[in-house]
C-alpha cells in the first residue's frame, strides 16, 4: 500500500560543491554590501580603491561587480567547484579569470592590494586559534601599508538572546532555492559551533535535497580583537555591523552579534 507521502531524494554533500545554488541565493543580496565596501575603502584609503581580494571568494558573487566598477580584483577559495563559477562568471563579463584554488591561510599575491574583504563568516571557517592568525598574518602580507581588511563576522553574545537559524529562499526562472541553517551543537569552551544547512532544490523536473554540516570558530568580541591585537602589523581601525552604514559606527559590547571590522595595515 502507498502511504501517499513522496519522499524526497536527498543528498548528503559539501554544500560549496554547488556553487549555483550558493549563488542564487546569496548572489542577489550584493547591493549593501558593495556600496559599504566601495565608500568604505573611499574613507579610510582617502582615494578611489584600485585592487582588492577576497579570501575565500566562493563564486565571487561580489568580485565580479567589483571588476565591472573597474576595481582590480583576485580571489581564492579552497573549492576548485566554486572558482570554476567564478572564473567562469568573470569570463563572461569579458573580465579577466582572477579566481584561485588556494588556502586562505597559506598565500601570497603578486602585488599587495588596497583593500581586503571577506563579509560573511568565511573566516570562523578556520578551526583554530593557529590558523586564524596565519590567515591574518597573511592577509596583512597582501594589502599595502595604509590598506584595509574589512570583515565581517557573527561573535557570540555573552548575554542576550544569539541568532540560531537563518532561512533564505531565491527564485530565477524555473529554478528555485530555499536554504535552511540551524545550530546542532555549541560549545563554548571548545569554541566552535555546529550548523546543520540543507538546500531544498526546485526544478520542473526534479525536486531534491542537499544537507551538509559546517563548522564554525566561536569568538566573543574581546577574543576577536585579542587575535588581531596578537599579529603584527595590522589593527582595529573601526568597527559597523551588518546594515553596513558608515555613518553608524557600532560599539562593541558584550551583547554584540554582528559586527564588520575594518582593520587597518600598518
Ligand atoms: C560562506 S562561503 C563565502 C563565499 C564568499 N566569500 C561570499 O561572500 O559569498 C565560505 C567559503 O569559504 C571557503 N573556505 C573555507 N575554508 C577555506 C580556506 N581555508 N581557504 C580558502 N577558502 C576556504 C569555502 O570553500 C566557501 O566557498
Amino acid at each position: 500500500m502507498q502511504s501517499g507521502v513522496k519522499r524526497v531524494e536527498e543528498l548528503q554533500a559539501d554544500i560549496y560543491d554547488y556553487p549555483k545554488y550558493y549563488d542564487l541565493i546569496y548572489g542577489s543580496d550584493w547591493r549593501a554590501e558593495f556600496d559599504f565596501l566601495v565608500s568604505c575603502a573611499e574613507r579610510f584609503l582617502g582615494q578611489e580603491p584600485k585592487s582588492m581580494f577576497e579570501p575565500a571568494c566562493g563564486t565571487g558573487r561580489l568580485l565580479f561587480r567589483l571588476c565591472q566598477a573597474g576595481i582590480c580584483v583576485s580571489g581564492n577559495d579552497l573549492n576548485a567547484k566554486a572558482i570554476a563559477f567564478c572564473n567562469e562568471r568573470l569570463t563572461r563579463y569579458g573580465l579577466p579569470e582572477t579566481g584561485m584554488v588556494g588556502d586562505m591561510t597559506q598565500f601570497q599575491l603578486d602585488q599587495p592590494v588596497d583593500v581586503g574583504f571577506n563579509m560573511i563568516n568565511s573566516f570562523r571557517h578556520l578551526n583554530t586559534e593557529d590558523l586564524a592568525v596565519r590567515h591574518l598574518t597573511c592577509m596583512q602580507q597582501a594589502i599595502r601599508s595604509g590598506g584595509i581588511y574589512v570583515i565581517g563576522i557573527h561573535l557570540s553574545p555573552l548575554n542576550g538572546e544569539t541568532c540560531d537559524s537563518e532561512a533564505w529562499s531565491a527564485t530565477r526562472g524555473h529554478l528555485t532555492v530555499n536554504s535552511n541553517l540551524w545550530l546542532v551543537d555549541r560549545n563554548w569552551s571548545e569554541r566552535y559551533e555546529e550548523y546543520a544547512m540543507q538546500y531544498d532544490i526546485y526544478t520542473p523536473s526534479r525536486q531534491f535535497r542537499i544537507r551538509d554540516q559546517l563548522r564554525f570558530r566561536t569568538y566573543t568580541a574581546d577574543q576577536f580583537c585579542q587575535l588581531v591585537d596578537g599579529v603584527n602589523g595590522i589593527e582595529v581601525e573601526a568597527i559597523y555591523d551588518f546594515q553596513y552604514d558608515l555613518t553608524l559606527p557600532v560599539t562593541l559590547d558584550t551583547g554584540t552579534e554582528d559586527a564588520v571590522f575594518v582593520l587597518r595595515v600598518k
